[in-house]
């Protein structure tokens, strides 16, 4: 079968995490991914966070599935060379170089769009034009600055950040979506352009409801969803919402059969409105239901924490499968807390391709999540990562190097 992205070539010259999430969706999706790598080193990230001496870490394999890897050294003048070969062969450059390297490389928007003007030159910087544009930036730096640190945690506790790597993975998906829409507009236009994905901007973009409380609160100096209501009182900024959703259908984590020892035996409950007498009578409040007090979501909202901790009376009574089974019976929604361990055996998330087990010829098997996107008529098989430069012959030779020219590229350590 056809892929979607059959057809393109992606200049993969990014590293570490986010921009390869990017380029790796942009495989996934049948494009041809060429990683440009340091020759002798590779990506950082081959080497960090090893488990096997010797062998490419999983932060890298999984990754940087479904690409191939050629090494050039692109501050040479012969490496040079090679790169500008590979931008007039690609459709997409993808970077995500601290600011400024791919210019004191010699390879500015101005020069690349000069060597293909149909090139599309998609970034990921930390930050946006502004005071920090020239800041490094990893994962943890971006869930700050983008709002997520100071809305993640508990109201008595520091900020927080998230595991989920909104600041990496999040913005490497926003960067894929800008290429695919600056590819179509191409169509039109014959013409390439800069994408920029800026992580700051990206999480923001994923914290919108955190923004939107923010006004909320400022019209109002209440925040009657979030759990500091009633008893607490509020500042000038949206303040850490623990695990209520904070949303239109309140919702929280409670205890179930086993939390003792279990630290996720836990399920998220949400009280939607529509099945509220469902939830009564599943934990034998049927008084609830008319009692004047909870009959309505706006009365419920005066005693979120005693109906939260009814509830947990009852899910502390099951397992959290136990009591999703039952809760669906009632299209109540609710979610078990998955550990990765169970998500690693969940049988579903395989038979979906969503983690899939790959072989490796050093490192053997090892589970990874595969493409999360799903497209109808364009499945996508899951390759294992390529080996540090095990395509740099292929694709100089694409590229129209002879096998003397590579030798001697080789023998100045260019390649
Ligand atoms: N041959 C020769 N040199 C190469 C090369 C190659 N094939 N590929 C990269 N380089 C050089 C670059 O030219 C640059 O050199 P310079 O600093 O002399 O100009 C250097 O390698 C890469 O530098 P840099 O990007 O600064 O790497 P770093 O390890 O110091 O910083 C980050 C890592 C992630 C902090 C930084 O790249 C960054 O802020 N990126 C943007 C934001 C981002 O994506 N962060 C999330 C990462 S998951």
């Amino acid at each position: 079968m056809s892929k979607a992205l059959e057809g393109y070539r992606i200049l993969d010259f990014t590293h570490v995490q986010s921009g390869p999430t990017c380029t790796q969706l942009l495989a996934w999706f049948g494009a041809d991914v060429i990683k440009v790598e340091k020759a002798g080193e590779g990506d950082a990230t081959r080497a960090q966070l090893r488990d096997i001496p010797g062998v490419d870490s999983l932060y890298f394999t999984m990754l940087n599935h479904n690409k191939r890897s050629i090494c050039v050294d692109t501050k040479t003048a012969q490496g040079k060379e090679v790169l500008e070969r590979l931008i007039r062969h690609c459709d997409v450059l993808v970077e995500n170089f601290a600011p400024g390297a791919l210019d004191r490389m010699g390879f500015s928007w101005e020069r690349i769009h000069e060597l293909n003007p149909r090139m599309v030159v998609a970034s990921v910087k930390g930050f946006g034009p502004g005071p920090y544009a020239d800041c490094k930036v990893y994962e943890n730096v971006a869930q700050c600055a983008g709002g997520a640190a100071s809305t993640t945690g508990f109201d008595d506790g520091p900020p927080m950040v998230t595991g989920a790597q909104i600041g990496d993975s999040g913005t490497g998906l926003h960067l894929a979506l800008g290429i695919l829409a600056a590819l179509l507009q191409r169509q039109n236009t014959g013409r390439g352009q800069k994408v920029l994905a800026p992580m700051q901007d990206a999480v923001l973009n994923l914290c919108r409801v955190k923004l939107r409380d923010q006004q909320r609160l400022e019209r109002n100096h209440v925040l009657k969803e979030y759990p500091q209501y009633p008893d607490s009182r509020f500042g000038s900024s949206v303040p850490r919402a623990g695990n209520a959703s904070g949303g239109g259908q309140p919702g929280s984590i409670l205890k179930c059969k086993g939390w003792e020892t279990d630290p996720n035996a836990y399920i998220y409950f949400i009280t939607q409105a529509a099945v509220w007498p469902a939830v009564c009578r599943v934990i034998g409040e049927e008084g609830w239901i008319t009692d004047g007090a909870y009959a309505t979501p706006e009365a419920r909202l005066l005693h979120l924490k005693p109906i939260f901790a009814r509830i947990e009376q009852w899910t502390m009574t099951k397992t959290k499968f136990e009591a999703m089974e039952i809760l669906n019976e009632y299209d109540i929604p609710c979610g078990p807390i998955l550990s990765m361990q169970e998500i690693a055996h969940e049988p579903a998330l395989r038979a979906s391709g969503t983690v899939v087990e790959v072989d490796h010829p050093v490192r053997g098997k090892y589970l990874t999540v595969g493409n999360p996107i799903k497209l109808s008529d364009s499945p996508t098989e899951v390759r294992r990562s390529p080996l540090l430069g095990e395509h740099t012959d292929e694709v100089l030779t694409q590229l129209g190097y002879g096998p003397e020219q590579i030798d001697a590229l080789r023998a100045q350590r260019v390649i």
